[in-house]
C-alpha cells in the first residue's frame, strides 16, 4: 500500500516508518521537524519525505492524492510544551485533521488512523480499575480537548462518508528515540548524569507505561479493521511515578536521589492520580494486546547508552 504517515519523523511515527518500509509499503511522511528528525539516516532515501506543515492545505491536498492508508501522528505535546503553546496545540490538531480529513474523502483514502491519547480520560480512573473506551471522558488541557474533538469529528466523517477511521488512545508510550519532554527518557538523562530525579507531586500518581514495540504491532495490526473505532492501546499495568523513579535508578547504578517537587502551574496532566488502560477492544479487534513489561522496556532503553 503507499501510506503517508504525518508527524512521522516524530518518536512514535519514526518507528512506524521503520516498520512500513520493512513490510514492503511505499511510504511518504510530512513532517516540520520541531523536534529534529528520527527516522533513522539509512531509511531516508526509502521513502518520500516532505518537510512541510499538516496546517498547509494545498500541500496536503497533494500528499493525499494516490494513498490508501493515512496515520495521522502530527502533533504539538509535552506536558511543558502543550502548557505554554496551548493555542498552537489546538490549531496544529484541529486544522491539520480537518486538512487531512477532506483531503482523504476527496481523494478516497480508504482509512485514518489518528493518534488521540489516554489524556483524554484525566481523572477518570479514580473510580474505575482499568480505563475502558466506554468510560466518560474528562479532557481539560487544550491538548486532550482538540484530541477528544477529533475523535468526535472523525466520527461524524465515517457516518456521513463511511470513510474507515481509527482513534488510538495511547497510553504513555516509551522506547529508542524518546526525547526528554516525556519522563522515563528525562529520569534516564537525569539518574546518567547523578542529577536529582524530579518527581512532580508525591510520586504516588500512576501511569500505565506501553513500549513503542507492542505500539507499533498494535497498529499494524489495526490495518486489517474496518468501520470506526476508539481504542486504547495499553500496558494494562499501572506504576507509581515514585517506583519508576526508584527502578531508573537502580537499572543505571545511578547515584541520584530522587526530590518530589510541586508541579509548576497550568500542568494539569500532572495532577492526575491515576492512570491505567484495559486493551481488551484491541484485544477483541486484533487478537494483539501489549505484553513487554516494563522492566524488560527499561533494560532495553538502558542498553542504548
Ligand atoms: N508519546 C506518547 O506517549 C503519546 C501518548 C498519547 C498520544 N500520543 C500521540 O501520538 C502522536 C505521536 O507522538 P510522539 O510521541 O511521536 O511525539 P513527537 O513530538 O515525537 O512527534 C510528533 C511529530 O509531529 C511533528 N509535527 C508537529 N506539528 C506539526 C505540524 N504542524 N505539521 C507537521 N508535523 C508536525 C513534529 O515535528 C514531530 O516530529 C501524537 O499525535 C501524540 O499526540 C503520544
Amino acid at each position: 500500500m503507499k501510506i503517508l504517515v504525518t508527524g512521522g519523523a516524530g518518536f512514535i511515527g519514526s518507528h512506524l516508518v521503520e516498520r512500513l518500509v520493512e513490510l514492503g509499503h511505499g511510504v511518504v511522511v510530512i513532517d516540520n521537524l520541531l523536534r529534529g528528525n528520527k527516522i533513522p539516516p539509512e531509511l531516508i532515501n526509502r521513502i518520500s519525505f516532505i518537510h512541510g506543515d499538516v496546517r498547509d492545505q494545498k500541500l496536503v491536498e497533494l500528499l493525499v492524492k494516490d494513498v490508501d492508508v493515512i496515520f495521522h501522528f502530527a502533533a504539538v505535546l509535552g506536558v511543558d510544551v502543550v502548557a505554554d503553546q496551548p493555542v498552537e496545540t489546538m490549531d496544529v490538531e484541529v486544522i491539520g485533521t480537518r486538512n487531512i480529513v477532506n483531503a482523504a474523502r476527496k481523494h478516497k483514502v480508504k482509512k485514518i488512523l489518528y493518534a488521540s491519547t489516554s489524556g483524554i480520560y484525566s481523572h477518570s480512573a479514580i473510580v474505575q480499575t482499568a480505563l475502558s473506551e466506554e468510560v466518560n471522558v474528562d479532557p481539560r488541557t487544550s491538548y486532550a480537548m482538540a484530541k477528544r474533538y477529533n475523535e468526535i469529528y472523525l466520527a461524524s466523517h465515517y457516518e456521513e462518508s463511511g470513510i474507515d477511521c481509527i482513534a488510538l488512545r495511547f497510553f504513555n508510550v516509551y522506547g529508542e528515540r524518546q526525547d526528554n519532554r516525556m519522563v522515563i527518557p528525562r529520569f534516564f538523562e537525569q539518574a546518567r548524569e547523578g542529577k536529582e530525579l524530579t518527581v512532580f507531586g508525591n510520586g504516588l500518581q500512576t501511569r500505565d507505561f506501553t513500549y513503542i514495540v507492542d505500539v507499533i504491532d498494535a497498529c499494524i495490526a489495526l490495518l486489517q479493521v474496518d468501520g470506526f473505532h476508539i481504542i486504547n492501546i495499553a500496558n494494562e499495568k499501572e506504576w507509581t511515578i515514585g517506583e519508576l523513579a526508584r527502578k531508573i535508578v537502580d537499572i543505571t547504578n545511578s547515584s541520584s536521589t530522587i526530590s518530589y517537587l510541586d508541579a509548576p502551574k497550568k500542568r494539569y496532566d500532572y495532577e492526575v492520580e491515576r492512570r491505567i488502560g484495559s486493551s481488551e477492544k484491541l484485544f477483541g479487534l486484533t487478537g494483539f494486546k501489549p505484553k513487554t513489561e516494563l522492566d524488560f522496556g527499561l533494560l532495553q532503553l538502558n542498553t542504548l547508552e
